[in-house]
């Protein structure tokens, strides 16, 4: 499940500019954020949301995945805070359909493996690489919206998030997805190691001092364990029906 999607190209390093804001009046774009602990299908229902509502998707994921490439291939030290937060603010990350372009090179494929999420989770502690991505994230929203998916979307990056979704699986159910997933694909996987590398990777997200995966003030919490990609979207899109109304309700009332 790490459907990445958005209806048209979308470019956070060139965005329109546009301000988050929780309201559906006043020009500002509205967003919908969804976070929650790798595995639970928060790609794929962002797509789905997005395609549905007709909204820009920002996979987050995506930029922590980039800079970490990026600091590989610079071959810096990937727990140095200030080298790689420098490299964060210099380098040009686009998002071109379905690719996703670094320096102007397609990455979109070498991002995604497993070590691409551990060298993201490594360089995702430091202050410096957040704030770097932190503006190029809010930079992202416009109109007609946006849905932003990852770990602290709704808690840190746009807290004024119309509608914030916190998906969770338990570990095990994550693992044999992406398991499967793999095994669709023809890919090599082992189950055990696909467990202990989410588990290390939450750790990681969870522990963390600076913008750590929590649930966020307002979010609703979907466990997605024992429901189909079909109902889990089913209740999103009722979830952000019942929140766009409730905001646009609040406008009139303005
Ligand atoms: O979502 P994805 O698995 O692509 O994210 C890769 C890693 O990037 C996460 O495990 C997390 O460490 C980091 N990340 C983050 N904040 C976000 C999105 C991703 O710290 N908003």
């Amino acid at each position: 499940m790490t459907e990445r999607a958005s209806k048209q190209p979308h470019d956070p390093a060139t965005g329109s500019g546009a301000e988050s804001g929780s309201g559906t009046d006043g020009g500002r774009a509205p967003v919908i954020a969804i976070d929650g602990p790798s595995g639970t299908g928060k790609g794929t229902i962002a797509a789905g949301l997005a395609r549905d509502l007709g909204w820009h998707v920002l996979d987050s994921g995506a930029l922590y995945r980039c800079i970490g490439l990026a600091a590989e291939r610079a071959g810096l030290d990937l727990d140095n805070a200030d080298a790689v937060g420098d490299l964060a603010r210099r380098v040009e990350i686009r998002f071109d359909s379905d690719r996703v372009l670094l320096d102007g090179d397609d990455v979109s494929s070498e991002i995604r493996t497993a070590a691409g999420g551990v060298r993201a989770s490594r360089v995702a502690v430091h202050p410096p690489v957040r704030s770097a991505l932190l503006k190029l994230q809010r930079a992202a929203v416009r109109p007609p919206g946006l849905i932003a998916d990852g770990r602290d979307m709704g808690s840190n990056v746009f807290p004024d998030a119309v509608l914030k979704i916190y998906l969770e699986a338990t570990p095990e159910e994550r693992a044999k997805r992406r398991y499967k997933q793999l095994k669709e694909k023809g890919l090599d996987a082992n189950l055990a190691d696909l467990d202990k590398e989410l588990r290390e990777r939450d750790a990681l997200d969870r522990g963390r001092e600076h913008s750590p995966l929590v649930v966020a003030d307002g979010a609703v919490i979907i466990d997605s364990t024992d429901l189909s990609i079909e109902q889990v979207l089913a209740r999103a899109l009722s979830e952000a029906g019942r929140a766009l109304g409730a905001a646009r309700a609040d406008a009139g009332q303005e």
